[in-house]
């Protein structure tokens, strides 16, 4: 097991991708064999899970030098949003990455990141980041394209890994690396789930034993709404299923539920055959949780 290096500024990142560089023997982008790729990253906000270490072993297993960040980026957080409580655990972290693999972790500070203040350009997610999350979280998708888009430029990796839990964020993410050209391939990784279909998320940890029983609401109405799509029911009807395990639920209170097609993440109509997608969000106490499952729908003759 080899401990990662930690980089908390661009120039100990700049450093130790140099080293990296230098160790590794081929540094072609990408193996002609069909190989591995140069280098791979996986973005996060830390107080890693399961699913992080998903992300970690797919990017270990496809490229040949694997860097973490670690960043709570204050830009995606609206007024009132847990930035201050959100959990820090660097140390804890990095010894999981060490398991996993990680060759670099760059962990930088707010300052190190945004030196001179927050960014006065940002990347602007347009009406794509308006709807769904975006209503809810004003600004939020600005501030995540903005911080992928810079973490890209300084990490240069050839492939980057993100989790299939943020749905409009990874469609939102891909469609900036296409409008933008950036020269980066994404590779999206299927949400890690307990036994008993809670997604997993860093955000759990705020939820009492009480509260995690409850947060299971969400992934049991996804689960209504696929089953329902696989008994011939269409798009509003499967929807229909899922917000009826909400009305069992009042101690959830549901943002949007919604059944949407994946290329565009818009509602699907009556006539909606084929790969859709079931989207939530909902409270639970004081934490707002998010999932989403594949659903598939069948034409009707
Ligand atoms: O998904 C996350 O953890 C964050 O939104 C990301 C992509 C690391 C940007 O801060």
């Amino acid at each position: 097991m080899t401990v990662p290096h930690v980089a908390h500024t661009v120039e100990e990142l700049n450093r130790l991708l140099a080293e990296l560089d230098e160790q590794t023997e081929h540094t072609e982008r990408t193996d002609s064999a069909g190989g591995l790729a140069h280098r791979a990253v996986v973005m996060t906000m830390g107080a890693l899970h399961a699913g992080h270490m998903e992300l970690v072993d797919r990017a270990r297993a496809a490229a040949r030098q694997v860097v973490v960040t670690v960043f709570v980026n204050p830009l995606q957080f609206g007024p009132g949003e847990d930035y201050e409580a959100y959990p820090r655990v660097l140390d804890a972290d990095v010894a999981l990455l060490a398991e996993h693999g990680a060759d670099i972790v760059f962990a930088p500070e707010r300052e190190d990141m945004y030196p001179g203040g927050d960014p006065l350009v940002r990347v602007t997610s347009g009406h794509l980041g308006t709807i769904l999350e975006g209503s809810f979280r004003p600004g939020h998708f600005d501030g995540v394209l903005t911080v992928v888009n810079k973490l890209m430029h300084l990490v240069r990796p050839q492939l980057a890994f993100f989790g299939e839990k943020d749905a409009q964020q990874l469609l939102l993410i891909k469609r900036m690396v296409k409008d933008f050209n950036l020269d980066v391939e994404i590779r999206p990784v299927p949400i890690v789930r307990q036994e008993d279909g809670l997604a997993l998320s860093s955000r759990n940890s705020y939820l009492s034993e009480e509260e995690r029983v409850t947060a299971l609401t969400l992934s049991r109405a996804l689960e209504a709404a696929r089953d329902a799509a696989e008994q011939g029911s269409n798009g509003p009807e499967a929807r229909e299923a899922a917000v009826a395990v909400f009305a069992e639920q009042p101690q959830v209170v549901l943002d949007y539920l919604v059944i949407v097609d994946p290329q565009t993440i818009t509602d699907v109509t009556n006539d909606y055959a084929g790969k859709a997608l079931a989207l939530v969000a909902a409270r639970v106490g004081t934490t707002r949780l998010i999932d989403n499952m594949h659903v598939e729908i069948a034409a009707r003759a």
